[in-house]
């Protein structure tokens, strides 16, 4: 069937050009068997048209990324292949680790890094989260790169400058060429898990935080080029309020991305 081969490329989002991107991290679930299980259910409840206008990634665990590659390439499914992390050295005495040229060769096109479970529970820092977004787009992948800010900054009205400096120390030493590539998740760590969305106007402010982060040091024409999704909570009740805002360009789902049923309602929504 032409119309789902891999060649399939999801056209822009004519409002602004930029081509919206919704993507499912697992984080640390499903084996590779049930990873497979999953991908196989979710080219099946899929629509030809819901890859038109909306590129698809699917982020399992490491241990089920040549399953899904396989699968995917065999049976010429249009969905992108994603990581959840890598490291950003090439090799070398890194007991665990796993990094971004090896992912490059299981023919992953998207890498999450600096999610806020890497930042907070295994204490990655702004300088790992950029010196892996460098490693990522450095074998011609990109870089899902996670911002956002606690409840108690939140609080605090700390919202924007959190973002602002996250932002900062990934795109501040990079070129404008390398910038445009990036997408950017604004996950606010409170909805994260929480079963409470922000609010689309809150998921606005966090974008647009990205977006004038970068304008500061690459210009509007570059930031304007950069995509941004929301994730926290997402479910195929509110999915399409946050698409609905210009700014967002597509969601980073968690949960809800765990089902073939819950992640193609969010698709569809
Ligand atoms: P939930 O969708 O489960 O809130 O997770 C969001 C997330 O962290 C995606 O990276």
């Amino acid at each position: 069937m032409a119309a789902r081969s891999r060649d399939v490329v999801a056209k822009p989002n004519p409002r602004n050009g930029r081509c919206r991107l919704i993507s499912g991290n697992w984080k640390m679930n499903l084996n590779h068997l049930e990873a497979i299980s999953l991908v196989q259910k979710l080219h099946y409840s899929l629509r030809d048209s819901d890859y038109q206008f909306t590129e698809i990634s699917v982020h399992p665990p490491f241990t089920a990324l040549r399953s899904i590659q396989l699968l995917l390439e065999t049976d010429r499914i249009p969905i992108s292949l994603g990581a959840q992390n890598c490291y950003f050295e090439g090799s070398g005495a890194y007991t665990g680790e796993v990094s971004a040229s090896m992912l490059s060769k299981l023919g992953v096109k998207y890498v999450i890094v600096g999610h806020s479970e890497r930042r907070d529970i295994f204490g990655e820092s702004d300088e790992d989260v950029a010196m892996k977004a460098n490693a990522v787009l450095g074998l011609q992948m990109t870089p899902i790169v996670c911002v956002g800010e606690s409840l108690s900054q939140r609080e605090r009205f700390e919202t924007e400058g959190v973002i602002q400096s996250q932002v900062d120390a990934v795109v501040a030493a990079m070129s404008s060429e390398l910038c445009e590539q990036l997408v950017f998740a604004y996950e606010p760590k409170w909805a994260i898990g929480s079963g409470v969305p922000a609010e689309p106007a809150d998921a606005v402010v966090g974008a647009n935080a990205v977006r004038s982060a970068i304008a500061k040091h690459h210009g509007e024409d570059v930031s304007s080029k950069v995509r941004i999704q929301y994730g926290g909570s997402v479910n195929s009740a509110n999915a399409k309020e946050f698409l609905d805002q210009g700014e967002i360009d597509g969601l980073l789902v968690g949960g809800a991305s765990l089902t073939a049923e819950a992640f193609t309602a969010v698709i569809q929504a």
